[in-house]
């Protein structure tokens, strides 16, 4: 297996220029093929659609015929297609051999299970594996707020890490190959859950007549701000699991719904917060009324 650099001194461009293959050129691939030529890297593409490589190509990119010929002219090979059956396809099917010694970075969304699988078959192709999870949209691939989680082999992502970074910014979350999607799922609930939150803060706003924008920009955005602060101490207990009340107990959070009674007055559907609700007074029900919020976890995962 190849855990050795890839990358090699390019004395022309004063940089690391790698050679790398993108399979897959949908709206994300065509954002990476593209960050890696901003870089000056020397990238060669494919697509099941070919001509969708046209604009890569007149930015420099080399378009391959086959999958097997752009995973022999590169040393990393970037897969991003819709689901984990294409990369099945293109990895054990169309490249095959071809992959022997090269380190296959998977940014595919899937499950856990998913990347574990793929990993092991890529070791059995004879190649690294890195899998990974993209928190951002393409249109910030390449920018300062893209972040990319990865997971696998740490020496693949060592050794390439540079050439990488011409995504995002890297983070490497652990050996086991499910851990990427692991905390890129995660990190999705929290994302729903606060988008959630600002739905029913919003409808409510607006039932009032208010413009929904000046409060979210002068009010609700400083608010959840704040609030995250808390996050890492909620973390803390959930780590612990000593739960012990720091100020506000949850039998006080819950002692009347007036979150859900005001937006039925106002004609604003509560169904977001409901469930939140439900599982505080569970709580409160099962003899912890006098903890933090955080002990809500245990009522949805056992550890
Ligand atoms: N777009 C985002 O905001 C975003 C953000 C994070 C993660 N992602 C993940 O990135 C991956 C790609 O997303 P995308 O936005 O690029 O999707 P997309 O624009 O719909 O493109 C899908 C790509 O997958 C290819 N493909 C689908 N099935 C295939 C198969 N069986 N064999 C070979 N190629 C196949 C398509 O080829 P054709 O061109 O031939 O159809 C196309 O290149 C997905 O897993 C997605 O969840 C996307």
């Amino acid at each position: 297996m190849s855990t050795t650099s890839a990358a090699s001194r390019d004395a022309d461009a004063g940089g690391v220029v790698a050679s790398v293959a993108v399979l897959g050129l949908g709206a994300m691939g065509t954002a990476l093929a593209d960050a890696l030529l901003a870089r000056g890297h020397r990238v060669t593409v494919w697509n099941r659609t070919p001509a969708k490589a046209a604009g890569l190509v007149e930015h420099g990119a080399r378009q391959a015929e086959s999958v097997a010929a752009a995973v022999a002219a590169a040393d990393l090979v970037i897969v991003c297609v819709l689901d984990y059956a294409g990369v099945t396809d293109l990895l054990e099917r169309q490249a095959g051999d071809a992959l022997k010694g090269r380190v296959v970075v998977n940014l595919t969304n899937g499950a856990p299970e998913d990347a574990r699988a793929m990993a092991e078959r890529v070791a059995a192709l004879g190649a690294d594996y890195l899998d990974g999870g993209i928190m951002a949209v393409p249109a910030m691939i390449g920018g300062p707020e893209a972040v990319l989680l990865y997971s696998g082999s740490s020496a693949a992502f060592t050794a390439h890490q540079p050439v990488l970074d011409a995504f995002g910014r890297g983070v490497f979350v652990g050996g086991d190959a499910g851990l990427a999607p692991l905390n890129d799922l995660s990190l999705l609930a929290g994302m729903y859950g606060m988008f959630g939150g600002f739905m029913h803060a919003a409808a409510l706003v607006r039932s009032a007549g208010r413009p929904v924008e000046e409060f979210t920009t002068t009010l609700l955005v400083p608010w959840l701000h704040a609030m995250s602060a808390s996050l890492p101490q909620m973390a803390a207990q959930i780590d612990s699991g000593d739960y012990s009340a720091t100020g506000s107990n949850l039998a006080m959070q819950v002692a009347n719904d007036s979150i859900g009674d005001v937006s039925r007055a106002q004609g604003v559907s509560a169904e977001l917060f409901a469930p939140m609700y439900a599982l505080m007074k569970r709580r409160v029900a099962d003899g912890h009324g006098d903890e933090d919020m955080a002990g809500v976890v245990e009522l949805l995962h056992k550890r």
